[in-house]
């Protein structure tokens, strides 16, 4: 089939290629050239496992390809996914739709006969109708646009496999739409190979799946983090005591990892969107619960800036703290409101030498943040340091040596942000271990 895809960023170039992938023919769209000059010469902007090769095959061939001109998108074919980013607004809590209104108006321009928008963005509900009926007036009486909604579960990291084999597949339609068939025939074989449950429902309910998936993976992190704060000041564990919970399946495990918190480009600004447009509908219960559940998850990088400052006897000036990773999370050099660099941002600020390392992550924050030191390798981060904070769990840092990491610190003192380290050999190798809501 002949797609295009309007967007290219972490959403839309894994789409627009894992669709390649598919089979299908795929031209990407975004206003930036840069990014379109990279795409076409078969470089990917960011860090995904896999996707640098998938896009290399693609490219090969013929399948795929990348460009500024909307209207090529329009000419090329008559289904087109919207991948656009929706940011969290400048001021207030609210999403900033602009790109989505942007890629609409742009492409309804140059539409005619007729045509489906497939939204995948994260959206607030009633976007697709707002969009259903600004279509309705930016198109000529030749040109019927149809326009669906399903929303993308991807996982930095995973996204490639994601995309390829989702674990569920959600389309919401307007009435009376053929829309469905169209979706069914594009993941056609991702549903024949992994059988994939296919849900079909009305556009307001596809788009707040999204947002009510993305609230209640954030209030599980968050729910373990607030138990964590009791098992701390109880001497209880919170590991042993997520595991025993993780073996009720009505729980499960997953998503029970107590720590920094949440960070990333989705899941922070996806729930206070989400609040901020329930709360709009008259609502309660949601603003009010994910209130708790935003404030509990930045309370965990105060808890250890605490830490640190209570090390030195409540000064950091000119103290010397290490911090392992800068990503929000591994395997990505993500750094949208990632606990590690907020973290070492607020000492560096408070006048402490903060000097970090992150596999892949360190040139995006060097631009943000220059006045850190950026360690080569893991133990560079680590000479000299009075204080070591684990803040993304690489496995480079789960693999390092403790007996070497105590060789080369001034200090042997560890906060295990990502309760992540094999404590004993940590505590055997000399180290004043701190995990978060662990007995150590
Ligand atoms: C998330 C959703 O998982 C995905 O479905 C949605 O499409 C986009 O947002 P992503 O941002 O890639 O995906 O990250 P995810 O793996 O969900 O992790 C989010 C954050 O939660 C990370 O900062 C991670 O470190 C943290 N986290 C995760 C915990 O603190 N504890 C856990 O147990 C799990």
């Amino acid at each position: 089939m002949k797609l295009t895809v309007t967007g290219t960023g972490y959403l839309g170039a894994t789409h627009a290629i894992c669709m390649a992938e598919l089979g299908h023919e795929v031209l990407g769209v975004d206003i930036s050239a840069e990014r379109i000059a990279a795409l076409n010469e078969g470089r990917v902007p960011f860090h995904e496992p896999g996707l640098a090769d998938a896009l290399t095959r693609s490219l090969a061939t013929g399948r795929l390809s990348f460009t500024t001109d909307i209207a090529a998108a329009a000419d090329f074919a008559d289904t087109h996914f919207l991948t656009v980013g929706t940011p969290q607004h400048s001021e207030g809590r609210s999403a900033d739709l602009s790109q989505v209104h942007g890629a609409v108006t742009a492409l309804a321009r140059h539409l005619h006969g007729r045509h489906l928008i497939i939204g995948k963005s994260t959206v607030p509900v009633g976007t697709a109708a707002d969009l259903r009926r600004m279509l309705n007036q930016l198109t000529g009486p030749d040109t019927t646009v149809d326009i669906a909604w399903n929303p993308e579960f991807l996982r930095e990291g995973h996204a490639v496999r994601d995309t390829l084999h989702p674990d569920r597949i959600v389309l919401g339609v307007a009435p009376g739409s053929t829309a469905e068939s169209t979706v069914r025939d594009i993941y056609a074989r991702t549903l024949a190979d992994d059988g994939t449950p296919f849900l079909v429902t009305d556009l307001e309910t596809a788009e707040l799946v999204k947002g009510a998936a993305n609230a209640f993976l954030a209030t599980k992190i968050s729910f373990i983090n607030a138990i964590a704060e009791v098992c701390e000041r109880s001497g209880a564990d919170v590991t042993q005591l997520a595991d025993a919970l993780g073996h009720d399946t009505r729980i499960g495990r997953r998503f029970l990892g107590a720590g920094l918190g949440f960070g990333g480009g989705c899941l922070p600004k996806d729930i206070r969107a989400f609040a901020s447009r329930a709360e709009q509908l008259g609502a309660t219960g949601i603003p009010g619960l994910l209130g708790h559940v935003d404030e509990i998850n930045l309370r965990q990088r105060r808890s250890v800036i605490d830490t640190v400052t209570d090390s030195f006897d409540g000064d950091v000036t000119g103290r010397r703290v290490s911090v392992l990773g800068v990503a929000f999370k591994p395997d990505s050099d993500d750094i949208r409101d990632s606990p590690a660099l907020a973290i070492a941002g607020s000492l560096s600020r408070s006048g402490a030498q903060v000097t970090v390392h992150d596999p892949e992550a360190m040139g995006p924050a060097s631009r943000i943040l220059p006045e850190l030191g950026y360690a080569p390798t893991p133990l560079d981060a680590l000479r000299g340091a009075e204080v070591v904070v684990l803040a993304t769990e690489w496995r480079d840092f789960i693999d390092l040596d403790p007996v070497a990491a105590r060789d080369v610190v001034d200090r042997p003192f560890i906060i295990d942000g990502r309760n992540c380290l094999p404590v004993e050999a940590w505590i055997g190798a000399g180290w004043d271990y701190r995990g978060m809501g662990r007995r150590f």
